[in-house]
């Protein structure tokens, strides 16, 4: 019997990384990496940090412009009635373990959060709208709670009084954060909250475009997020900071990192050869908030690293991203090493959960192919005579 010839099928040109390849239609951020722009629904992210407020650019988001009063007052007050857990919910997270990693802790807990939401498999817009509201107010007490539960302290419950960024602290610390404390964060969940079709934000897409739901999505974003190569970098350029230790032993290390061709954590995107545009801000902010709190040394090494990169491997189109600096600052306002990535997550469930529903609004799913290289025609040979 002739064993037909496989035909070779065709598909386009193998893009490793997908860099080049146009995957999904947005309203949301616009990124020219070239010139190192970033814009939310045509505002740049500049003006946003400046001026806005996290709640308000989650609206502007979702909702391609910018609220009226009114209508700002009305979106904060829906996400505050979101604030509180699920009490089965806070009496699981005292049965975890103090040691578990925090981005594990928050992807079993958003998973776990879908099981007390009754429109958790409804799929019309509205539910969506609602299921997008509850996890960007919920997600902030998942993260305090444990971390509380792991130092042995008692579980605050939300203020609904207070912004998310205000609210997150206090359910954090257990007290009210000061002003500056509150707008430190406000402004890195503005600047994290959405960025193009990045890792996460493709994996939630991926998900969601199986018509999966809007909960599995986010803990595929949140898996995908965790990696050092994405939202972990910010957790690893605090890693790097403590280990350089002070100023006069920046050059050496990073000299020695360099020569031995490791990556320098917080530095080089995929999309911009310019200057991160989220980083120029932080840059500054991270200044006053470090000159703030006595972290002053923290901003000297990484001003110093900067300098150091910018000789060595701008050639290559290698700047700091928002992680270099957000690293800084978290440090600064108090946070824990190990929650920075939550931090991250925190804001960009506002993202993720749009691009879920943008993606749901004409959904094709997605699957791209893969380019088999491996051999054809094989015999099939017996287990007794391999
Ligand atoms: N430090 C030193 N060299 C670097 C760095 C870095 N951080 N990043 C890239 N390079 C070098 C590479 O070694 C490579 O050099 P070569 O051409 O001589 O081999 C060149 O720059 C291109 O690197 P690629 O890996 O092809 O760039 P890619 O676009 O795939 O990677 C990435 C982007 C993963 C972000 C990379 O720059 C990196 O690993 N950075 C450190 C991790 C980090 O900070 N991630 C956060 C990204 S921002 C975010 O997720 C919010």
């Amino acid at each position: 019997m002739s064993i037909a010839t496989p035909t070779t099928p065709v598909i386009p040109a193998f893009d490793k990384g997908l860099g080049n390849t146009v995957a999904a239609e947005t309203q949301m951020s616009f990124i020219d990496g070239g010139r190192g722009v970033l814009e939310y629904v045509g505002i740049e992210i500049d003006a946003l940090a400046r001026n806005s407020t996290f709640e308000e650019t989650v609206f502007l988001l979702w909702n391609r412009r910018l609220p009226k009063q009114s209508e700002l007052n009305a979106f904060s007050e829906q996400l505050r009635a979101e604030y509180a857990l699920p009490q089965t919910l806070v009496n699981l997270i005292r049965e975890m373990p103090r040691a578990a990693g925090p981005m594990h802790v928050l992807r079993t807990l958003v998973s776990a959060l879908s099981l007390f939401d009754s429109e958790v498999d409804n799929d019309s817009v509205e539910a969506n709208n609602h299921k997008a509201i509850r996890l960007l107010a919920k997600t902030p007490a998942l993260i305090a709670a444990f971390d509380r539960h792991r130092k042995g302290k008692p579980i605050v419950e939300a203020d609904t009084s207070l912004t998310m960024a205000q609210n997150f602290l206090y359910m954090l610390n257990g007290s009210k954060p000061t002003e500056s404390m509150a707008r430190a964060l406000d402004v890195c969940l503005i600047l994290h909250a959405d960025h193009g079709l990045n890792a996460s934000t493709f994996a939630a897409r991926v998900t969601i475009s199986t018509l999966s739901d809007m909960y599995s999505a986010m803990v595929t974003a949140i898996g995908t997020l965790k990696g050092p190569l994405h939202g972990g970098a910010n957790e690893e350029v605090m890693i790097m900071l403590n280990e350089i230790g002070s100023i006069e032993n920046v050059d050496a290390y990073i000299a020695e990192k360099l020569r031995k061709r490791d990556r320098i954590m917080g530095f080089g995107h995929r999309v911009y050869k310019a200057i991160d545009p989220r980083a120029t801000y932080l840059k500054t902010f991270s200044k006053q908030v470090a000159a703030d709190t006595g972290n002053l040394n923290l901003f000297e090494m990484s001003r110093r690293i900067e300098e150091i990169m910018a000789k060595e491997v701008a050639a290559k189109g290698i700047y700091p991203n928002v992680d270099f600096y957000s690293a800084t600052t978290y440090h600064s306002i108090g946070i824990d090493l190990d929650l920075f990535t939550c931090m991250f997550a925190m804001s960009r469930i506002a993202g993720w959960a749009g691009h879920c529903i943008e993606q749901l609004d004409g959904n094709r799913l997605i699957r791209p192919n893969a380019a088999y290289i491996g051999p054809h025609q094989q015999p099939y040979v017996a287990v007794d005579q391999r």
